[in-house]
């Protein structure tokens, strides 16, 4: 029996990180195993490459290679493993993020991205897409608000337009696959919006 692979996506500031612990709670409330994760990282090898590609400048070719190697350790190591043998995969970003930050953020060739999707995941695709949309300028004072920033969050409002109609693109060509969380909005409201989806699928 394979477990489900969920994960969450939004552009940077779209406050994943306090719904993902409240989504695994809610997971193991209905007494499944949960193994918690992110990209890129989830791997001592790979969590070494999201520092390098977090703070090191380099370019857009670089970084879909940077993140499909940290992929391809994190799938062997960690996601894999834990489907075989039931348990529930969270994953905070996966192979959206390449291509709406890569693709459409950087402009990155889509088609070479599915190449490299279609070799380092040998069909392996997420069940289930929390996709978190809001504004670029909300996300924008929320991560001002919060934190210093990284690289990639200190690019503009116009490279998060693009990343966010980049997961859009994504969403609309396996729209069963997604889940789209209108993120601009109190957290309750979010939280049940994220419950709604989950109680739709009927899997727990
Ligand atoms: P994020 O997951 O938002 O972590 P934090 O909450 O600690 O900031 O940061 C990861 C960054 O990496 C984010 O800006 C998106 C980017 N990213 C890509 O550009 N491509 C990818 O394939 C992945 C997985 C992430």
């Amino acid at each position: 029996m394979s477990g489900r692979f969920i994960t969450i996506e939004g552009i940077d500031g779209a406050g994943k990180s306090s719904h993902i612990a409240a989504l695994a709670h809610w997971l193991r409330q209905h007494e499944v195993e949960v193994v918690l994760t992110r990209e890129p990282g989830g791997t001592p090898l790979a969590e070494s490459l999201r520092e390098l590609f977090l703070h090191r400048e380099m370019d857009a070719l670089t970084e879909a290679l940077l993140v499909f190697a940290a992929r391809r350790d994190h799938l062997q190591r960690v996601i894999e493993p834990a489907l075989a043998r039931g348990a529930t995969v969270v994953c905070d970003r996966f192979t959206d993020a390449s291509f709406a930050y890569q693709g459409a953020g950087r402009g990155f060739d889509l088609v070479q991205l599915a190449q490299l999707e279609q070799w380092v995941q040998q069909g392996r695709h997420p069940d289930l897409t929390l996709w978190f949309d809001l504004p670029p300028l909300v996300a924008a004072q929320r991560r001002a608000a919060a934190r210093d920033a990284d690289r990639l969050e200190r690019e503009d409002i116009a490279f998060f337009e693009r990343v966010r109609a980049g997961y859009a693109a994504r969403r609309d060509a396996t729209p069963q696959r997604f889940a789209r969380i209108d993120a601009d909005q109190p957290r309750e409201m979010v939280w049940q919006q994220i419950e709604a989806a989950l109680a739709a699928r009927r899997w727990w």
